[in-house]
């Protein structure tokens, strides 16, 4: 490798090649990222109908103790669905409960994970006729080895009362559960039951080990909530930013139809603009255009979606005293967010209404915010667009050879006019998985990224995250459960990437390159910290060698 160091040759990389994207697939932010512990917390799970499902939520006692439906009676207006308990245990006329009562539990998402020493706080709306006496505690999956206890006894809870407490966890167990019982006869309603660690990142609510994975490979900017999950199998179920803002209590949740699960939104639009700020992370909003994968809004009625997507700008950086800016600021961040990206939609192109679509979204925004930087559905690498945009989005899921391949795809790309987000990409095997081979192939295309970064400004892999309990789509770049969590390849690869933020690009060339199996860049920056100048070639070898005429190995 021939690397020239003169500078009249080197080029500086953009600051915002490298940054990750989040979706809300594989139960990355419910139970996942978002800490919540409890799942359907509201029990609306099932939708605003009753009977409800209130799944994972079980019951304790059996039926001639407790009764257990759900109801309308919710004293939030946006999720009606509360949940009534019927204790019916009458021990010897003394209205009193066997053991220690009868109730409801939550195993959380596939187990709660309750850590020695740290705390814990429960909020929970309740209601009932009779004076309550309820036993809450954090205990083991099978609800005998006890964690964390407290008793809550309130004479006069006729109205929908708010509940907090704060519980330390006397012992560890990654599969505990959250239990709710009642040690006296009478009918009781819950809402809105929520158990959050109080140890999060910045006491934002995210994961402090899923958070500091994220951070370690310092993320130039942040690409959410998805993907698919931004448009929905129907129009219906998409993610609708304004239910997702306001207080927790109060957002109604939705099924993600696309992947399969429901959200309480905890995670919503506000948390994903704060999760930029804690990553030092660029937000980049992906919205709905009017489209999801199944039906579509005529350009002719687009009008609201517009609208409803400059309240969501105004949100993120309005004035505080602007009517959206407003409902940030009592959320806790007067300062407007640094929204400075916004994708209208998501692999949309080719549907009919996308151009019309589009074009609405984009001179509406651009008028009020002609800064914001407007990335279109549609490839612009091998042709220029027919169509106004600052960027053009470009997705690559493919084998690990596919994609070492294409590391010179953008060498043919237009060298002026919109450029490059390359906001998904990801190498697998034949069954879908990462391994090393496909982050070895994907780091050939990272290099490929970099030497084209003229043309090419931000990058990011696609999906990031995966419960080992939803694992619906498999190569996802950190894998975790309650209580633990790692890298695939293609994760540690990226490491290899982060300092190429902002760093400056040596020309360099291959002296040889048999096969076409060499790819190499060479970088220099500065350490902030160290104020050292620092060095780095990196150099990806892959080679295929044909071992038989029936089967390909890869080396
Ligand atoms: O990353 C998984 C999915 O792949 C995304 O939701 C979508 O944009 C793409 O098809």
């Amino acid at each position: 490798l021939f690397v020239n160091a003169s500078e009249a040759s080197a080029r500086k990389i953009p600051d915002t090649l490298f940054g990750i994207f989040f979706e809300e697939i594989n139960h990355a932010g419910a139970g996942g990222l978002w800490a919540e512990l409890v799942s359907n917390r509201g029990f609306e799970s099932g939708g605003s109908f009753v009977p409800s499902i209130i799944e994972p939520w079980a019951i304790i006692g059996d039926d001639s103790s407790v009764i257990v439906s759900t109801d309308l009676s919710s004293c939030f207006v946006r999720n009606k669905v509360a949940l009534r308990v019927q204790v019916l245990c009458d021990i010897e006329g003394a209205n009193i409960c066997p053991g220690g009562g009868v109730g409801v539990y939550n195993p959380g998402f596939w187990g709660m994970n309750i850590e020695q020493g740290k705390r814990y706080k429960l909020v929970f709306y309740v209601r009932s006729e009779e004076s309550i006496n309820l036993s809450v505690a954090l205990t083991g999956s099978n609800g005998l080895k006890k964690l964390a206890t407290t008793t809550v006894v309130a004479a006069n809870v006729s109205n929908w009362t708010k509940v907090l407490v704060l519980l330390e966890a006397e012992g560890t167990d990654p599969n505990s559960r959250l239990e709710l019982r009642s040690t006296t006869k009478g009918v009781i309603w819950f809402d809105q039951v929520s158990l959050m660690p109080l140890d999060t990142y910045n006491g934002n609510g995210f994961r402090n080990d899923l958070f500091g994975m994220l951070k370690d490979l310092k993320p130039a900017f942040l690409r959410f909530p998805g993907g698919c999950f931004v448009e929905g199998d129907y129009l219906r179920n998409a993610f609708r930013w304004k239910e997702t803002i306001g207080p927790w209590e109060e957002r109604p949740g939705h099924y993600g139809d696309k992947w399969k699960y429901w959200t309480d939104d905890g995670l919503g639009h506000f948390e994903f603009l704060q999760l930029a700020e804690d990553l030092r992370a660029l937000p980049v909003w992906v919205f709905n255009n009017g489209i999801s994968h199944n039906d579509q809004v005529d350009t002719s009625s687009v009008l609201p979606f517009v609208e409803d997507i400059l309240d969501g700008l105004e949100f993120a950086r309005g004035a505080p005293n602007s009517r959206w800016g407003l409902v940030r600021a009592a959320m806790g961040h007067p300062e407007p967010f640094d929204l400075r990206y916004v994708a209208i939609g998501n692999e949309d192109c080719n549907k009919p209404y996308y151009l019309g679509n589009y074009l609405k979204f984009y001179s509406a925004i651009k008028e009020a915010y002609p800064d914001i930087k407007i990335i279109s559905n549609c490839d612009g690498s091998s042709k220029a667009l027919d169509h106004p945009a600052d960027l053009y989005d470009f997705h690559i899921y493919t084998s690990a050879s596919y994609m070492f391949n294409n590391a010179n795809h953008f060498d043919g790309a237009p060298r002026s006019g919109p450029k490059a987000f390359i906001s998904e990409y990801a190498a697998h095997d034949d069954a879908g998985n990462g391994n090393l081979l496909a982050a070895l192939g994907e780091a050939g295309f990272l290099i490929g990224v970099e030497k084209n970064s003229d043309v090419i400004e931000m990058a990011s892999y696609a999906p990031l995250f995966s419960n080992t309990n939803d694992w619906g789509w498999k190569a996802d770049a950190i894998v975790f459960d309650s209580s633990q969590a790692y890298g695939i390849p293609s994760y540690w690869m990226q490491h290899l990437f982060k300092e190429s933020n902002g760093a400056t690009l040596l020309n360099s060339t291959l002296q040889a390159n048999p096969s076409n199996s060499l790819i190499a860049s060479a970088i220099t920056w500065r350490n902030e910290t160290d104020k050292n100048e620092y060095l780095r070639i990196k150099v990806d070898i892959f080679l295929t060698v044909i071992i038989s005429a029936l089967k390909t190995y890869t080396i």
